[in-house]
């Protein structure tokens, strides 16, 4: 969801709602770190003193990268020509591509769905096809073990719905979740969740396989497992689950990940504006449920007319929500695990890199102003050989929150029941507490607030994990720190963490300390304060808001955007860059979405010759309704509202993307 200002008449966005009460780093404690970094730097000499960028953004000096003067075409590797940015109810993408239509919302999945009819919706219908607001996707290729790049199953997460832009009638804005009948919110219930498709390139173009044998649909009401050191926990009992260990759905599930054994990992986010009630304030749970936003006023009004989501009936059961969900796409009836051992919070996504040791980190983002960035390491390697082996991987390990320090270090500090503060003087009782409250665990250890950590991704060509920062309009000018540089941050950036061994094929991505340098300062350079990029990037190619990053076989970032409209006056899109060699940090813009749209996925197929990409909310723009949404993309027919939608982007001569 885009960094937006609510109304008098609209509710704040879900992640509004909670805020870290403590984000710590004073300007007096900068300056005191920044003079003893200095004298730290004059010790070392030159050498080391020039060491990162971040360094010198801090320190106000032109940034290393931007060393090589544009020659004809540009310094970049990409070839394609470049857009212009723009604004328009259509999508568009580069010279020489072109975007194909692969699902979009309504569109059926499983047998016996019904055709799409807006005037229409069912919950039995809506559960059946392609649900809302499409955001993480993943390609895996058929046959399961294959690298095909022509035939696989696409996964899709279904984050939230824009209510406005669903039903005839029910008025503008997030304000519209609240005015829904019994029977509109069981269709938006059945929207929530995930999608798997099977999709064919044919005669090289795209199409998903309506009742294909592995199509499942994932919802609010599918049932699944709780497992880790939390489940089973009293905390996560409820009346209609007193084992604590079995819970209907997911919820509001941003973006996500996979494993090298083959399963699919989708995060759970902004989980807390489904569940309302005075329990909020008053019940055992309140002091939790402030930490994470879980409010008394609901943002939907599911707990009007569905118990569970009424938390004077079920106090326990946002518990329940705001975890790392694991499934094995393959087997349309694997029960999804939701494994507590990757802690508890408004999950963006959780991505993997395989360490020099065989054990598995997967990075993952706290989507939210000030809060934190995680790692979670498996206790044991994984055996490529052995799948019953790999199977409770994610229930043992070690989950870490990152601290950053001045000079490029930071360090990741475990969370682990009876070390340091996680003892009961300070109410955790068990690994479980620890887990339930990883927010509050991480703020006892000192974590650094971060600007709204979003998508976390290793790129495998050079092992460093690039951590996108959407933004943080209300980090002060005395909060700010290397890390995070610029005070009142509208358009984010992009930061490079650098575990030990990056740039050898024996990367160390369980080791406790890692090195860290900023790759991109978003907005518009020379208008937007701290902007950094490239020298050679050209006035198409900053972006503001970065969400997401897909990293193609020659280690190229694609980034998606999501804000740029409100923050920036750009449509969001797709920015492509090296990150290595005398083009790094010099973005080019590749695809711009239709107006109230951000661009998410992105996802390349093994062979690097089709990138699809999930369009969500297109349409969410001021005052945008039903009846007269901002665009009726993709199918623009009179009547109909917008539909988010996945899309494949081939080049016209079928080869590889960016080539
Ligand atoms: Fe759902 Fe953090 O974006
Ligand atoms: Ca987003
Ligand atoms: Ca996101």
């Amino acid at each position: 969801m885009p960094d937006s200002r609510p109304t008098e008449s609209d509710p704040p966005e879900i992640e509004d709602i909670g805020s870290n009460p403590d984000p710590r780093q004073t300007l007096a404690e900068l300056v005191e770190r920044r003079l003893s970094r200095r004298a730290a730097l004059r010790g070392l000499g030159g050498a080391a003193a020039a060491a990162t960028l971040a360094d010198q953004l801090v320190a106000g000096a032109e940034p290393a990268l931007a060393q090589v003067a544009p020659v004809q075409g540009g310094p970049s590797t990409l070839a394609f020509r470049e857009l212009a940015q723009g604004m328009a109810q259509r999508d568009a993408v580069a010279e020489g591509y072109e975007i194909q239509m692969v699902i979009r919302w309504g569109d059926p999945v499983l047998p016996e769905a019904p055709a799409f009819d807006p005037a229409r919706l069912t919950a039995e219908g809506q559960a059946r096809q392609f649900g809302y607001n499409n955001d993480y996707l993943d390609y895996f290729p058929l046959p399961r073990g294959s690298r095909s790049s022509e035939r696989g199953l696409l996964c899709v997460n279904h984050e939230y719905t824009n209510t406005n832009l669903m039903f005839a009638g029910i008025g503008e804005g997030r304000a519209a979740r609240g005015r829904t009948t019994r029977e509109q919110a069981a269709v938006e219930i059945e929207a929530h969740g995930m999608s798997v498709v099977e999709v064919r390139k044919e005669a090289g173009t795209w199409r998903a396989v309506a009742g294909g044998p592995l199509n499942r649909r994932i919802t609010m009401n599918t049932p699944m497992r709780l497992s880790g050191p939390a489940a089973g926990h009293p905390r996560l009992r409820t009346n209609a689950d007193p084992t604590g260990t079995r819970v209907l759905g997911t919820l509001n599930n941003c973006a996500g990940g996979n494993t090298p054994w083959g399963t699919v990992i989708t995060a759970e986010e902004n989980f807390n504006g489904y569940f309302g009630g005075a329990a909020a304030e008053t019940g055992p749970e309140a002091a939790t449920y402030r930490r994470y936003g879980v409010a008394r006023e609901a943002t939907y009004a599911w707990g009007r007319h569905f118990e569970r989501f009424n938390l004077d009936r079920e106090p326990n059961e946002p518990n329940r929500f705001g975890w790392i969900v694991e499934f094995d796409p393959y087997d349309p009836n694997s029960v999804p695990v939701k494994r507590t051992a990757l802690g508890r919070f408004k999950h963006e996504g959780a991505t993997h890199a395989v360490g020099a040791d065989g054990r598995v980190a997967f990075y993952s983002g706290d989507d939210e102003r000030f809060e934190y960035l995680y790692k979670f390491v498996t206790a044991r390697p994984w055996n490529p050989n052995d799948a019953a082996a790999n199977r409770d991987l994610l229930d043992e390990g070690t989950l870490f929150v990152a601290r950053f320090e001045e000079a490029g270090r930071m360090r990741w500090l475990p969370l682990v029941f009876g070390e340091g503060p996680l003892t009961a003087a300070n109410g955790f009782n068990s690994q479980a507490d620890v887990l339930i409250e990883t927010r509050r665990a991480a703020d006892l250890l000192g974590a650094t607030p971060m600007d709204r950590p979003e998508d976390v991704e290793t790129n495998p060509m050079n092992g460093r994990v690039y951590v996108m920062l959407t933004n943080n309009s209300r980090r002060t000018a005395q909060q700010v720190n290397p890390v995070n540089p610029r005070a009142a941050n509208m358009h984010g950036h992009i930061l490079e963490v650098i575990p030990p061994g990056a740039g050898s094929d024996r990367v160390d991505h369980a080791a406790v300390e890692a090195r860290w340098e900023i790759f991109i300062m978003a907005g518009k350079p020379g208008v937007d304060a701290g902007a950094r990029y490239h020298r050679a990037t050209s006035n198409d190619g900053w972006f503001s808001c970065p969400d997401n990053i897909a990293f193609d076989s020659k280690g190229r970032a694609w980034i998606s955007t999501d804000g740029a409209p409100e923050n920036a006056g750009i449509a969001d899109g797709i920015w492509a860059a090296d990150t290595a060699g005398y083009g790094r940090a010099l973005p080019r813009l590749f695809y711009r979405a239709p107006t109230g749209a951000e661009v998410c996925g992105p996802r390349f197929t093994p062979d690097d010759r089709t990138l699809f990409l999930a369009i969500q909310h297109p349409g969410e723009d001021p005052g945008s309704t039903f009846e007269r949404p901002s665009t009726r993309w993709p199918d623009f027919v009179e009547g109909a509202p917008p539909r988010p939608s996945v899309i494949a982007i081939v080049k016209r001569d079928g080869g590889e993307i960016g080539s």
